[in-house]
């Protein structure tokens, strides 16, 4: 006889599943403490969500992927290692950002490795290149909180350079390599091992 595989809980102790899909969400209802929280936007696979909860134990980090497979690894992986810290939440990021997110609820956005969209027909969805989306952000984060991109696709960081020298309300602040402690992402690791460089771009809230 087939094996009869194994039930999931759902959610995972780790899953962020909103009462409510259609009201903004508060501050309470994704982290019920008083720890700084930061977003990671497509968090993938999760790796490095996980090593930064890890690493930083004194702040709350959530997960923002549309993938349900991605998100139930990730909340796997952060149930095994038992992190109180970190939450992953199955949702498109334009609809978290737009909708859901609380506003000035975040001390620091990552988004990272985003899907580059190459081809011109689909270079709109490129959402770092987007005033829409980036006010989005901005409206998430707390005051002078920090909104860290990353892309190994050159065409796809200098659109997003020249949309944030037209944007008011960020400031640019140096990124050096190795000044604070930021894990490589899954995606990362393997522009790396290919020997593509990374492009980086650290913005603080005005
Ligand atoms: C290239 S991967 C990078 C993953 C991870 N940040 C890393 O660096 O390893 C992009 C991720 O963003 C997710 N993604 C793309 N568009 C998204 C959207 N609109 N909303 C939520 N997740 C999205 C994809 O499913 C994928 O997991």
């Amino acid at each position: 006889m087939p094996k009869k595989k194994k039930q999931e809980p759902y959610p995972l102790p780790n899953e962020l599943i909103p009462g409510d899909w259609f009201a903004r969400l508060t501050r309470e209802e994704v982290f019920n403490d008083d720890k700084p929280i930061e977003i990671d936007l497509g968090c993938g696979d999760g790796s490095f969500l996980i090593r930064m909860a890890e690493h930083y134990s004194d702040r709350n980090f959530l997960g923002v992927e549309r993938l349900l497979g991605r998100i139930r690894k990730v909340s796997r992986k952060l149930s095994h290692a038992e992190l109180t810290n970190a939450k992953a939440l199955r949702i498109d990021s334009n609809y978290a950002v737009n909708e859901l997110l609380p506003h000035g609820f975040a001390s620091r956005i990552h988004f990272l490795c985003p899907d580059p969209w190459p081809k011109k027909k689909h270079a709109r969805r490129r959402q770092m290149c987007q005033l829409h989306f980036l006010k989005a952000l901005h409206s998430l984060l707390e005051e002078n909180g920090e909104l860290l991109f990353m892309t190994d696709d050159l065409p796809y960081y200098e659109e997003a350079l020249e949309a944030q020298r037209k944007c008011d309300f960020f400031e640019p602040l140096l990124w050096k390599e190795g000044e604070f402690f930021y894990p490589k992402t899954d995606f990362e690791e393997q522009w790396v091992a290919q020997g593509k460089s990374m492009n980086r771009l650290r913005l603080r809230k005005r």
